[in-house]
């Protein structure tokens, strides 16, 4: 069939209204898709990373390979954030030896924004100066809080911090950092750096299980770790639906020495299939042979259990605290191998090379 030009442009005008629905319909899908993108909760191990240019040099090394992003030194010693207390308490109970404070401060106002994720740490910088009268240097601690915060405002971080105190020529001395932050009050500003730290990260897989060896405040990542998988609030926040096993050994002096113990009791009661927690009193228990107990001594106790759990790929060991805690653990670990035919010293760089096996001791 023959048409003439004029039919020709009359049914191209006719369509005009057909193509402008079809582009509409056709943005308005787009848009639907890239904002929800955008809704960085909606994805639970990614994080919204400000702005490329805020931040270009400072998350240079933001992992790669990885579908995780991770921010890393987003603020240096030259340049720290200042940070402003918001709430400064003992965590311990009546009877308790030492000092071991919850900190939390306000990151809020920060250009680039100070972001962070479970298992990594920040560095504070005390106020003052050395005995040279230089800058007091950072000191590292481990995060406790979830990047959502202990308040799920996302403008948050907590810390848990021992007070140092030894005694010297019959002196007492207390550490500079650690006895800054335990004496701070809120409102006052605190100069941070970090975020840092890769080696401690939970995996993606919502399947994993994960066991945690905590002596002391070794307990903070820990806790990030179980307030991402059990507190009902950060998991509408995060999303990530938590489905392995979870078990935590920690270590303390005494009863009132524990941290964080209500929280992880609740925790327990509300997920009992899948969290476990088996403590360790050192000053309190004993072990088999009749010494303190460590929590290498549960581990021991548990050795069957433990190394079912370790023959999953799918299971990861976290050990934060006391250094002095590694050649017990590595002790322990030996004898359970070995009465299950494994050889430790083999079997632990092949966990760590497949990243399943995560220490940070201080
Ligand atoms: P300083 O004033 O720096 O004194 C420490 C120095 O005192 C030591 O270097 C040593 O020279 C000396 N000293 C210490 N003990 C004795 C002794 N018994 N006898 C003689 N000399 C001694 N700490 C926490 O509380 N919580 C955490 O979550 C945490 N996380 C950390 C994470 C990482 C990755 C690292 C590396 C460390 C972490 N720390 C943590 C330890 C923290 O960084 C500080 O080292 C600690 O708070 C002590 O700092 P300070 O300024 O109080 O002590
Ligand atoms: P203890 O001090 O009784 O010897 P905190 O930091 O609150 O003091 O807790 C640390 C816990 O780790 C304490 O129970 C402490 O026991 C224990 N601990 C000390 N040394 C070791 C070690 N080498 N291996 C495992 N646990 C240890």
């Amino acid at each position: 069939m023959a048409y003439s030009q004029a039919e020709v442009v009359a049914g191209g005008l006719a369509h005009i209204p057909v193509l402008i629905v079809a582009f509409w319909l056709f943005n308005s899908f787009v848009a639907r898709k890239s904002s929800a993108k955008g809704t960085s909760t909606a994805s639970p191990t990614r994080l919204n990373i400000p702005s490329k240019e805020s931040t270009d040099s400072a998350v240079s090394s933001t992992k790669k390979s990885s579908t995780q992003s991770v921010p890393v030194n987003l603020y240096k010693p030259r340049s720290p954030f200042l940070g402003t207390v918001l709430e400064n308490y003992s965590l311990l109970k009546d009877g308790a030896i030492g000092r071991v404070n919850h900190i939390t401060f306000d990151l809020s106002g920060g250009d680039p924004k100070l972001q962070y994720v479970e298992g990594q740490s920040i560095g504070i910088i005390p106020a003052g100066e050395d005995a040279n009268g230089k800058p007091h240097k950072l000191r590292l601690y481990s995060i406790a809080s979830t990047r959502h915060g202990d308040n799920f405002s996302g403008n948050t971080v907590s810390l848990c911090v021992r007070q140092l105190q030894y005694e010297k020529d019959g002196q007492t001395i207390d550490g500079v950092c650690s006895t800054y932050l335990c004496d701070i009050s809120p409102g006052e500003q605190v100069k941070i750096t970090g975020p840092v730290g890769k080696e401690m990260l939970l995996p993606e897989d919502e399947g994993s299980n994960i066991i945690m060896l905590a002596t002391g405040t070794g307990i903070a990542p820990m806790r990030a770790y179980l307030r991402r998988m059990f507190e009902p609030t950060e998991i509408e926040k995060n999303r990530w639906n938590f489905k392995g096993k979870a078990w935590l050994f920690m270590g303390a002096p005494k009863t009132a020495n524990l941290l964080y113990d209500s929280d992880f009791e609740w925790y327990k009661s509300l997920s009992p299939e899948n969290f476990r927690y088996t403590k360790a009193i050192s000053r309190e228990q004993k072990n088999s042979k009749g010494g303190r107990m460590y929590i290498q001594d549960r581990v021991l106790e548990h050795a069957d259990e433990l190394f079912a759990l370790i023959e999953n790929p799918k299971t990861h060991i976290y050990l934060c605290g006391l250094k002095g805690m590694e050649p017990g653990i590595d002790e322990a670990m030996t004898t359970a191998a070995t009465a299950k035919n494994i050889n430790w010293s083999e079997l632990r760089p092949q966990l760590k090379k497949a990243g399943r096996w995560h220490v940070e001791t201080y």
